[in-house]
């Protein structure tokens, strides 16, 4: 992909499933990566994978939901790298057992989840992008959203759903402040992908089935198959694309 090689890219979430699967993309299209989790082992896993095929990357500890680790964090890119062009603020939690519908719905649930899912977007686009204007001057954010910010397609994860539909504004929001600037902002929306964020609901045969079944292409995802659109994203290939919302979701939200 065009503008990718040479660049510097943030991951947030980059331990597991879709934000490791797009450090480890990005990283084979010539970037070099901060791959930021609150999952220590996660993050030392990802950025031995990157080292062992010939990358260059450095797991940063931090817990998007915390303003001082992120501070700290995305100082500690400029410091090692010099430069932020790239950012994919990715992390999230989904909990199908503790979420709920809204008339029981547990504050301190709310807040744990919208703590990670939403502020933890804000925080890491707040300074994700500052260290952006600061160092390169211009550049490209991915947010990772969901289906379930747009669609009732999750009932009982309210939460959840809130958070995610609130990403979808942020970045939409974010897209027109930053556009003059040259730095794009756009969202991947990524349907059932079998990430273990989901192992709740693919443990349970009768859940699975039905999810399956709402899928016209008959199937989860692999967190592989969101790489190549977060990285085309966040490459110059995607140049006139700000604001957009990009699924890849096997169908689900076209029925
Ligand atoms: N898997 C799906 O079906 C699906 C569908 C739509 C959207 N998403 C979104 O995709 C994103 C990535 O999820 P995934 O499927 O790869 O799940 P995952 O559980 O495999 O990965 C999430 C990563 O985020 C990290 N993380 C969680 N909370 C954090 C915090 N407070 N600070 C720093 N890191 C934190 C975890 O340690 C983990 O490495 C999430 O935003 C999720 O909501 C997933």
């Amino acid at each position: 992909m065009r503008g990718l090689s040479g660049k510097v890219a943030a991951v947030t979430g980059g331990g597991s499933g879709i934000g490791q699967a797009a450090a480890i993309r990005l990283a084979e299209e010539g970037c070099m990566l901060a791959v930021i989790d609150r999952s220590k082992t996660g993050a030392k896993a990802t950025v031995a994978r990157i080292r062992e095929a010939g990358g260059l990357a450095e797991a940063i500890v931090a817990d998007v939901a915390i303003e001082a680790d992120i501070s700290a964090a995305f100082a500690s890119v400029v410091d090692i790298f010099g430069r932020l062009d790239i950012l994919v603020a990715n992390a999230g939690i989904f909990s199908a057992e503790r979420d709920g519908r809204v008339h029981g719905l547990d504050k301190s649930v709310w807040d744990d989840i919208v703590g990670v899912n939403l502020t933890g977007m804000y925080l890491s686009c707040k300074h994700g992008v500052a260290a952006m204007r600061a160092t390169a001057g211009s550049g490209a954010v991915v947010l990772t959203g969901s289906p379930t910010g747009i669609l009732g397609c999750t009932p009982g994860s309210i939460a959840y759903s809130s958070s995610k539909g609130g990403v979808h504004g942020l970045a939409r929001v974010m897209a027109v402040d930053y556009a003059a600037e040259g730095i794009r902002v756009n969202v991947v929306v990524p349907g059932f992908t079998l990430s273990p964020i989901v192992h709740e609901l693919v443990a349970d045969p009768v859940v699975m089935e039905t999810m399956v079944r709402s899928i016209p292409l008959r199937r989860g995802a692999q967190p592989v198959e969101l790489s190549g659109a977060i990285a085309f994203l966040a490459s110059d290939d995607a140049s006139y694309m700000t604001g957009s919302l990009m699924f890849v979701d096997g169908g689900l939200t076209a029925v």
